[in-house]
């Protein structure tokens, strides 16, 4: 965000990076993740109002240890070290640090050494409950820097030099276990740099409004709608931004939930008078995906025949110089941060290479946001929370919880058992607790009994879930009346099921899809 006062924490590969983030936008200001290694030049560029240096599995003593120019302190700016970031500058300006055999990791009681204005109300007595992930330990402070607080094992728990504006502390504030984690931040940020809290989704939607018709032009804009929440928001933003030059376009696979591309198009149309194009190819789809069984042939031919699909339509648009996508900010981290993309597991489908082949732009609005920033934009927007809070929904769709060849036979099976078991979640109101819920066919029959005669049909999966971040998940404990509820209902109203288990499973080392 140009023009926004921001903090820059320089990461050093701790997995709390991303939370100190959202901590810092949370208290109202805008903030960004850059590598340790960033130079001077950009760092001047972007000229931070402080910066923050995160923790890391490193350790400061060992030899290649992630280091920063010594520079960084002649620019001047308040600095809050954590773990690793305290060590780092613990060692630079001339401290001692020195390593230790265990590493410290989980509760601690912080015990006030000194008064601070990084610990101004934050101490209910003498002590607070802290998390601890650490193996070095400061012995001894820089000169100029105090020893502001302690713990039962370390001496150095906190440190500040007060006319430099240098912070530190051993543990993470970041983290839900670290009592009163989030004053200790609004602290610096307002009492310690004197930032306003002026980072609110309202300031986001205008800023954005203001800037993307001198970006775009005269040209026309591009985008894919998949009636998930990041291109609904990108499609409603632009909409409000450059109106009748978007040129939304919602590809039918026919691998959809029931009637789901209808609705998303109509509610769109209706609403938000999107330029918005609707086109039915699910006959395409599913004859590429005849015979094909194969979890990564299936999504390979989906993502495939969605670009020649969606690329023939995007030509048919005069003047179309941009792309729009809802690229997000962790997308963006994983790219640029300590540890570099991580694996691909399964291929994602999006429209990746059509840019290049198009000759078009990228219009990211949505690559400086969070998820729940932009649930917050969505809302700000006037978007209903039928939208907003929708479970996340796979690119293939449907064809990736349909184990086996995909038929319209067995698409039409698993959207109903998908509707019960959507209705169900959204009338006890677990819909809305768990991060996604849905069926899964599998491609084997069993027998059962009904009535007095002998049945032999197919087996419904439950997959429900309980994530933050779709990188980790565990199955949702619902209760039985509810597991049994839905079970009933889907062997006695869709016919050509006579099961249901339950999938018992987490993440990892299972994934949340089963293809
Ligand atoms: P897995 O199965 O990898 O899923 O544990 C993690 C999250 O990603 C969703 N998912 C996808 N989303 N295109 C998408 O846009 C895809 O190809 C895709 N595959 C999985 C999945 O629903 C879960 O929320």
């Amino acid at each position: 965000m140009k023009g926004m006062d921001k903090v820059v924490i320089l990461d050093f590969g701790s997995q709390y990076t991303q939370l100190i983030a959202r901590r810092i936008r949370e208290a109202g200001v805008y903030s960004e993740i850059h590598q340790y290694n960033i130079s001077i030049e950009r760092l001047k560029e972007l000229n931070p109002k402080a910066l923050v240096f995160s923790g890391g599995p490193a350790s400061v003593c060992e030899q290649d240890a992630p280091d920063i120019p010594d520079k960084i302190f002649s620019l001047n700016l308040p600095i809050l070290g954590i773990c690793y970031g305290m060590q780092l500058i613990a060692k630079k300006l001339k401290g001692k640090v020195s390593p230790s055999k265990d590493r410290e990791y989980g509760r601690a009681y912080l015990i006030k050494v000194k008064d601070s204005p990084l610990f101004r109300d934050v101490f209910d007595n003498e002590k607070l409950q802290v998390w601890m992930s650490h193996g070095d330990k400061v012995d001894k402070v820089p000169y100029g820097f105090d020893v502001i607080a302690k713990t039962e094992n370390i001496e150095v728990a906190a440190m500040e030099n007060r006319e430099k504006n240098i912070y530190c502390i051993q543990f993470h504030p970041e983290v839900a276990h670290t009592q009163n984690g989030e004053k200790i931040i609004r602290n610096f940020l307002f009492d310690i740099v004197g930032l306003k809290p002026t980072w609110n989704m309202a300031s986001f939607v205008k800023s954005v409004v203001e800037k993307i018709p001198k970006v775009v032009g005269d040209a026309n804009v591009v985008c894919g709608i998949s009636g998930g929440i990041d291109s609904t928001v990108v499609a409603v933003l632009l909409n409000k931004a450059i109106g009748k030059k978007l040129h939304c376009i919602f590809v039918d696979n026919g691998l959809l939930r029931l009637n789901e591309g209808k609705e998303v198009v109509h509610y769109l149309t209706d609403h938000f008078d999107l330029n918005l194009k609707y086109i039915e190819a699910s006959d395409l789809f599913l004859s590429r995906l005849k015979g094909v069984e194969d979890p990564e042939q299936k999504r390979k031919i989906i993502g495939r025949t969605f670009i020649e699909v969606f690329e023939k339509e995007a030509k048919s648009i005069p003047n179309v110089k941009f792309l729009a996508q809802g690229t997000l900010y962790p997308d963006v981290i994983e790219s640029v941060s300590f540890k570099g993309p991580s694996a691909v597991i399964k291929s994602h489908h999006n429209v990746g290479g059509l840019p290049e082949k198009m000759n078009l732009k990228l219009i990211e609005p949505l690559r400086e946001l969070f998820k729940d920033e932009v649930r917050k934009v969505a809302t700000e927007l006037g978007i209903p929370d039928f939208l907003v809070w929708r479970h996340p929904f796979p690119g293939p769709g449907l064809a990736i919880r349909i184990i086996g060849e995909v038929t319209e036979q067995r698409l039409s099976i698993l959207r109903k058992a998908d509707k019960i078991v959507e209705q169900e979640l959204k009338d006890s109101g677990w819909y809305y607790k768990v991060w996604q819920g849905f069926a899964v066919l599998l491609p084997l029959k069993t027998v059962g009994v009904m009535g007095d005669e002998r049945t032999y049909e197919h087996v419904i999966a439950l997959r429900i879930v309980d994530s933050i971040d779709a990188m980790t998940a565990d199955w949702t404990r619902l209760p039985s009346e509810l597991l049994a509820k839905i079970s009933n209902r889907i062997i006695n109203e869709v016919k050509g099921v006579n099961r249901v288990v339950y999938d018992i499973s987490s993440k990892p080392p299972s994934t949340i899809e089963w293809e």
